[in-house]
């Protein structure tokens, strides 16, 4: 029996594409290696999204250059947004690489194992979604669900556009059905996936009828028996309408967290980024959230030292973040991707100045996430047990539905919906005990 090892970097979606890429390698006849050192078939789903993380992987491909010359039979796979980023380069650069494959090519992976093919093969093509292929999930009751692949976007720093292509959108039919097989498999959580959820359905035929839309997709996968809780992730703040805002106040699947992306809080940076928004229209949507859904959890990603941000623009940043006061943020120092437009604007920031932006930024956010998680003291909040506690092993973890995590003691299983009574709050996790006078009563 042959065994393979996947190592995955990146976003929810490498993270889908290395699920799907289990499922097909165990259709084929593999089995999962523990170690990278007891594999047949050694893979890389990897991420291009800054400097850094070529270099977390580039590191690793060390390891599977010397595993390779211990044993020349083994097959190492590089596929995921860097192999696409440098497509037939990779076996120029990294001899011992056998296949690579990009973001949109997953299912080649197969088509190359089977074939009796000895030479370096590389696919690289946009085709839209990649079908129906087996998940091996990482917990059975969460799933993904990619909605869209690719980006229409043009975001001046961001690689992406030019790793996953343009924007295609599934059918609402296909999705609806997905969730269906999921939720008879046991998923009862499901985050849909895309790089501009919210505009969804806009590039689909229409055959006389208006396309499907974003708040379309969420009542409908609402609607389907079974599932608990809903998430997606990102919405891009220019699309984030009223129908799609409503939708969390409405429908009870649909959880009360949504990540909306800030990136800068000055109008200026936001031109220069190609965000299509400016500061007021992103506050201008968080009030209407929190009209709606008053509780509701929100949480951003930020870039620092963009080129040209002054002290002034990084204010305003500073300025919003103080304002919403997000439950949790990532923050990220500008990194120049190689093709984007933003690598070669004038003014880039000196390291020194980023790195002492990012700390006062970092000071505010979690200063007003802790502030804000105050509100959960006291409350009984409603858990999906996803384990041990990472700290401490007595005890559970689970996430809330405003994706808070949630360390308790208790006796549920992971899997379970819980009652937990929140004691206290931090800037990232809740802690607390679970009720067992809602245990009893169920
Ligand atoms: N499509 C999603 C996010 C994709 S990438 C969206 O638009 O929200 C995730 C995050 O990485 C981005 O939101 C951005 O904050 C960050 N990022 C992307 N390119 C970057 C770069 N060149 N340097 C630093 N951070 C970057
Ligand atoms: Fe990149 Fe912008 Fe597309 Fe997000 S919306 S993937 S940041 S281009
Ligand atoms: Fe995701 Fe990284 Fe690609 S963040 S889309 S895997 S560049």
């Amino acid at each position: 029996m042959k065994r393979y090892h996947v190592t995955t970097f990146g976003c929810q979606m490498n993270e889908h594409d290395s699920e799907r890429m289990k499922g097909m390698l165990e259709s084929l006849g593999y089995v999962e290696a523990a170690e990278r050192e007891d594999a047949d078939l050694i893979l890389f789903n990897t991420c291009s999204i800054r400097e850094a993380a070529d270099n977390r992987f580039i590191a690793h491909l060390g390891t599977a250059k010397r595993l390779k010359s211990e044993r020349p039979d083994r097959v190492v796979g590089v596929g995921g947004c860097w192999a696409q980023s440098v497509k037939d380069e990779v076996f120029e650069r990294f001899p011992f690489v056998d296949v690579a494959f990009g973001p949109g090519q997953v299912h080649k992976l197969a088509e190359f194992l089977t074939s009796d093919s000895l030479t370096a093969q590389g696919y690289f093509e946009f085709e839209g979604f990649a079908g129906d292929l087996p998940e091996k999930r990482a917990r059975e009751f969460q799933g993904w669900l990619q909605i869209s692949v690719g980006c229409n976007m043009v975001c001046s720093y961001c690689i992406v556009p030019s790793t996953r292509g343009r924007e295609v959108s599934r059918p609402l039919a296909a999705l609806v059905a997905e969730v269906e097989r999921m939720a008879a498999d046991g998923v009862t959580e499901v985050t849909l996936l895309g790089q501009n959820v919210n505009a969804y359905g806009r590039d689909l035929p229409r055959r006389g009828e208006p396309a499907a839309n974003f708040a379309e997709l969420l009542s409908a996968v609402d609607a389907v028996d079974g599932i608990e809780r809903i998430r997606y992730t990102s919405p891009h703040p220019q699309d984030m309408k009223e129908d799609v805002i409503r939708a969390h106040a409405e429908l009870p699947a649909l959880c009360e967290h949504v990540h909306l992306p800030l990136q800068s809080g000055s109008s200026r940076v936001l031109k220069a980024m190609r965000r299509t928004y400016t500061r007021e229209r992103y506050l201008d949507r968080v009030a209407l959230l929190r009209e709606h859904v008053p509780d509701v959890a929100l949480t951003t990603d930020i870039i620092v030292g963009f080129p040209g941000e002054t002290e002034e623009d990084f204010a305003q940043t500073l300025f919003v973040c103080e304002q919403v006061a997000y439950d949790g943020a990532f923050t990220f120092v500008f990194s120049p991707r190689r093709g984007t437009e933003a690598a070669t604007l004038p003014d880039q920031v000196p390291h020194p100045v980023k790195v002492e932006r990012m700390e006062r930024l970092v000071e505010v956010i979690q200063r007003r996430a802790r502030e804000r998680a105050q509100r959960f003291v006291g409350r009984t909040l409603e858990v999906l047990v996803e384990g041990p506690s990472r700290t401490d092993p007595t005890k559970l973890r689970g996430r809330s539905r405003h994706n808070k995590a949630v360390n308790f003691t208790g006796l549920a299983q992971p899997g379970e919906y819980v009652q937990v009574e929140i004691a206290s709050a931090t800037s990232q996790t809740l802690a607390g005990e679970e009720s067992l006078l809602a245990r009893a009563a169920r």
